[in-house]
Order: structure tokens, then sequence, then C-alpha cells
């Protein structure tokens, strides 16, 4: 995710430094023309720092070592995470001066290549109208949704609907298919009809073709599910959907299915209906 919103960002022809924890992943980034950096506290002097990492304890990692040689003029943390976590990171920018805009997103690399990445931001309002622009350059717009840590309840509720919409589009391609049509007809149709979205559409060559390509873990989605919940507890909100699903995803995880994409909810679901899948070798769209 990184990697696409710095390459965005340099080929917008913004003046960037970017620091990856494996260097060589974010080395091509300079054929764009950005500044690839070997270490963390080179970045401690700029403008705005977008952080994209994995969960809270990397963020705190990473940001630790920054302002432990610096100051940058904001921060805008773009990864999922709890709003526990955002929140004592708001406290420790505070401390350091440092502007926080809690920015995290919608959509994989792929939708960031097409243009249409999204951002969800809380934080203060002057601080999101300077890091708005720069926002724009990475995809489709933003959304701001207020002070504090709102962004990071708006992000966790999308990414439970995502862990519940992959498991039910799982489970009718599966219905479709062992009634006896191809899953290409099958979600052909469903994409075309109201219940079609952005999202069934680019998940459909993937469930055809069975490309499982890595595009979102399911570790991280298993995350984003726990931090729903969590959140259920506290606003004391029922969540029996994002619960089933996320025991689903456990199971998955437990036999050893972690390295490929979250759609291989699909081979489960496959595999507990008693149906052999086989790529069906149609060309069909993401619709991106
Ligand atoms: N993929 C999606 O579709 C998607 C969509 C929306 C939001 N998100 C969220 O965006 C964030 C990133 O997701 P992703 O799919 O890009 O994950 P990813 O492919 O697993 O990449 C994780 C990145 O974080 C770095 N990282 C992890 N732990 C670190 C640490 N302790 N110190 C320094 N760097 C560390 C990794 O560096 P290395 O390269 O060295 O491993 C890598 O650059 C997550 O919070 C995820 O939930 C993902």
């Amino acid at each position: 995710m990184g990697y696409a919103m710095a390459e965005r960002l340099a080929k917008a022809g913004c003046d960037i430094a970017v620091w990856n924890r494996t260097k060589a992943k974010a080395d091509p980034l300079a054929k764009h023309g950005a500044k690839v950096v070997t270490h963390l506290d080179e970045l401690a002097g700029t403008d705005i720092l977008f952080c994209m990492v994995s969960t809270y304890d990397d963020v705190k990692e990473v940001i630790g070592k920054v302002l432990g040689k610096g100051r940058p003029g904001m921060v805008v943390e773009c990864s999922s995470i709890s709003l526990e976590g955002s929140a004592e990171l708001r406290r420790l920018l505070s401390k350091h001066q440092v502007q926080y805009l809690a920015a995290p997103v919608s959509g994989n690399a792929k939708v960031i290549k097409a243009g249409k990445l999204t951002f969800v931001v809380s934080g203060p309002k002057e601080a999101y109208e300077r890091a708005r622009p720069y926002l724009d350059m990475m995809g489709g717009g933003s959304s701001y949704v207020g002070e504090g840590e709102l962004a990071r309840i708006a992000k966790i509720c999308h990414n439970v609907m995502l862990g519940v919409v992959i498991q039910s589009l799982c489970e009718v391609t599966i219905l479709a298919q062992k009634a006896g049509m191809p899953r290409h007809a099958f979600l052909g149709f469903l994409n075309k009809s109201v219940m079609g979205s952005m999202f069934t559409r680019y998940k459909t060559p993937a469930l055809v073709n069975l490309d499982f390509h890595v595009t979102f873990t399911p570790k991280l989605l298993r995350k984003d599910l726990d931090l729903g919940l969590g959140a259920g507890r506290e606003f004391e909100v029922p969540m029996p959907l994002a619960s089933i699903t996320r025991d689903l995803l456990q199971q998955m995880i437990g036999q050893g299915m972690t390295e490929e994409d979250f759609s291989t909810l699909l081979l489960m679901q496959a595999g507990v209906s008693g149906v052999r899948l086989e790529p069906e070798n149609v060309p069909v769209g993401d619709g991106l």
C-alpha cells in the first residue's frame, strides 16, 4: 500500500523521501523521482510524514524512531489501527508539538494504481486542509469526519463490512456453482445488479480464475475484524455477523492459509460444500 501511495506522489512531481524497513522494496520508487532513504531519521524534518505500516505496534516503533531524531511538521497516519492506539499516538505527537491526522484508507494497491484510493480523515481541520492536496494526488479524494480518532471508527466499520461481504460473496458464488452455473456467469449478473459494487467487480477475477495473488492478507483482515469486535464491545453494539466471519477467517488461518489473498475464503467455502474448484480461465474485467 505504502509503495503504491508513494508512487502516485512521486509521479505527481512531489518532492518526496521514502523509507521502508526492507529498502529493496522501495528502491524502484527512485525512478519516479523519489529519494529512497536508508535511515528513518532522514525523514524527521519533513513537512508532512505519511505512515503506512501494519499494526499499531509497528506504527509506534516507526514514529518513535522518527521522533527520537527530530520533528516532522505533521504526521498523517494511514495504517488501519485501533481507536486507542490512535489516541495514544495523538498524545505522543502532541507532546512533541507535531500535528496529527488519522487518515486510514479504502482500496488495495490496484485501486491506488487506478487512482481510486479514498481516505477518511479526522484531526485538526486546518491540518486536514494542508494535507488535502496530497491526499487528492493519491487517489479519489478524502472525507473529513471530525476531530480526534473518528476516522479510525469509520475505517474499522468499513473493514468489518469488507470481511462480511467477502464471506457472503464466497458463499453465494459456491452455491451458484454447485447448483450448476459457471462462476463467471453468476458474478457477471451480480456485478450488473443493484448488489454489484466496485468491490464485487474487482474481486471477480480472483473468484472466477482463482488468482489469489495477495492484495490484503488474511491476518490483516483478522486484525480489522478484531478491532471491530473490540469497538462493538466498547460501545455495547452486538456484531453477530462480524463475530462469525472472524471465526471463519480464523479457521482458514489455522489451516495455514495465510500467505495468499483473503479471498481464499472461497477455497474454504468450496471445501465445506463438497465443491471442486478449477480456474474457469475466462477473461473477466476488474472494473477498475
Ligand atoms: N492491502 C489492502 O488492501 C489494504 C487496504 C486498506 C488498508 N490496509 C491497511 O494498510 C496497512 C498496510 O497494509 P499492506 O497491505 O500494505 O500490508 P503489507 O503488504 O503487509 O505491508 C506492510 C508494510 O509495513 C512495513 N512494516 C510492518 N511492520 C513494520 C515495522 N515493525 N517496522 C517498520 N516497517 C514495518 C512493511 O515493511 P517490510 O516491507 O520491510 O516488510 C511493509 O512496508 C495495514 O494496516 C492494512 O490493514 C490495507
